[in-house]
């Protein structure tokens, strides 16, 4: 098989990228080791920052998330029983973000990927880049039993965090900078109302814990967990009652419990390899970086990335000069070490860690106190929450 950009990756990366190649009349096939109804199954992230929904809207993928994406123009910050809100669109000149979950996002872009665009192969495993320094990358693959190979002009690797583009990458050119941290998120979906009409992250003695939602009927909570727990170690009435306790105010806000219908741990890493580019293989999100859930950075840095590789073919094509290639790992990553700059900082301000002395819990408390007493700690808050700009 032969095209001009093989995409390794079906997730929320994989999928724009095709869209965007497909409507600028570049060829690409995506292969995607699992089936469709995982891929569209799996929960992950929920919020979409203003530029990722311009992104959507453009690429002729948001007539759903126009009709069901909720608007918010602003979040709670909940610290010492009292609440904060900090309002967007007045700190950064009328931005905001859009609730819309990763799964929706998948679904609309595969439907229109198998409606009118190249191939999207479902179990179609990876099993390696081949050749990425030279003219004629391959990617060799298995599918239904058989080993195959993909030959492309270029292969973009958007297999996630565990997936095999980033092992082409020779180690001798690779920096790879990563840091764990000893807590997790528990995250539960309810079908439930959600107790309060936009975010709320609150910092507690006992833990972080968030509230968000999906839709006007659910709801979509997080505890924070010591790392290693396993979702099957709380029952459902342990985590309400955790989630009343985090969240608990001095006004009298209620927290609404309904029916749990999906429980999961997810761990929290920051980690960036460079360069995001290696030849003619470009690694493009969580392939190329991960961060900490707080801020919910993940999928839009994924969108960013696939934007600055689209726009860079496309003017290769167009111009003959391939600056913009040639530009694409250190323009991604300005963008990508400020969003790993703004998940550390939020993870750290509202996580007490396991060993926290009296001194950090004064810190994160005064850190909270600043924001909610200064407009511009506020704007700093807001710009990175709705998003830096691309490129
Ligand atoms: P992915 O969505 O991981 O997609 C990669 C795709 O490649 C997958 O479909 C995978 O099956 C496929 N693949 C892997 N290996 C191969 C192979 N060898 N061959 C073919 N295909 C392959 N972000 C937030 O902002 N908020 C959250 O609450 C949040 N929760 C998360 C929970 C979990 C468990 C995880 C893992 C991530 C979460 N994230 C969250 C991060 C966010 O979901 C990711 O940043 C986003 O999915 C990145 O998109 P992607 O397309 O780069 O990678
Ligand atoms: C969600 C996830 C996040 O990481 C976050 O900061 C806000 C919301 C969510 O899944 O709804």
């Amino acid at each position: 098989m032969r095209t001009t950009v093989g995409i390794i990756g079906a997730g929320p990366a994989g999928l724009l990228l095709a869209r965007l190649l497909h409507r600028a009349g570049i060829d690409a096939v995506v292969l995607e080791s699992r089936d469709r109804s995982y891929v569209e199954h799996r929960q992950r992230a929920g919020i979409l920052e203003q530029g990722t929904v311009d992104v959507l809207r453009a690429a002729g993928a948001g007539e759903r998330m126009d009709r069901e994406g909720l608007r918010h123009d602003g979040i709670e910050l909940r610290f010492d029983r009292t609440r904060h809100r900090v309002d967007f669109p007045a700190r950064t000149g009328g931005r905001s973000v859009t609730v819309y979950a990763q799964t929706e996002v998948c679904k609309d872009l595969i439907a229109l990927q198998l409606k009118e665009g190249g191939p999207l192969l479902f179990e179609a495993e990876a099993l390696a880049v081949e050749g990425a320094g030279g003219e004629r990358p391959r990617v060799r693959f298995r599918r239904e039993g058989r080993e195959d190979v993909l030959e492309c002009d270029y292969v973009v690797g958007c297999d996630g965090f565990r997936g095999v583009a980033r092992a082409a990458v020779p180690a001798a050119v690779a920096r790879v900078s990563e840091r764990t941290y000893p807590y997790a998120w528990l995250g539960i979906l309810a079908d439930v109302p959600p107790s309060h009409d936009e975010l709320v992250y609150a910092r507690h003695d006992r833990g972080f814990a968030l509230l968000s939602m999906r839709s006007s009927s659910v709801s979509r909570l997080y505890l924070q967990v010591p790392a290693g727990t396993r979702a099957e170690e709380w029952t459902d009435d342990e985590i309400w009652s955790e989630l009343d306790r985090r969240l608990e105010t001095d006004d009298g806000w209620r927290l609404r419990r309904g029916p749990i219908t999906q429980k999961s741990v997810t761990p929290m890493r920051s980690f960036v390899h460079e360069p995001m580019r290696h030849g003619r293989l470009f690694l493009a999100g969580d392939a190329a970086h991960i961060v900490p859930p707080t801020g919910a950075k993940g999928l839009n840095l994924a969108v960013g990335d696939v934007v600055t590789f689209a726009r860079a073919l496309i003017h290769e094509r167009e111009t003959g000069s391939p600056d913009l290639l040639d530009a694409y790992s250190a323009t991604c990553l300005r963008r990508v070490w400020q969003a790993e700059r703004f998940s550390y900082d939020m993870t750290t301000l509202l996580h007490p860690a396991p060993d926290a002395t009296p001194f950090d819990a004064g810190i994160q408390r005064a850190r909270l106190a600043r924001i909610a007493s200064s407009r511009a700690a506020q704007t700093d808050l807001a710009e990175a929450y709705t998003g830096f700009p691309l490129g």
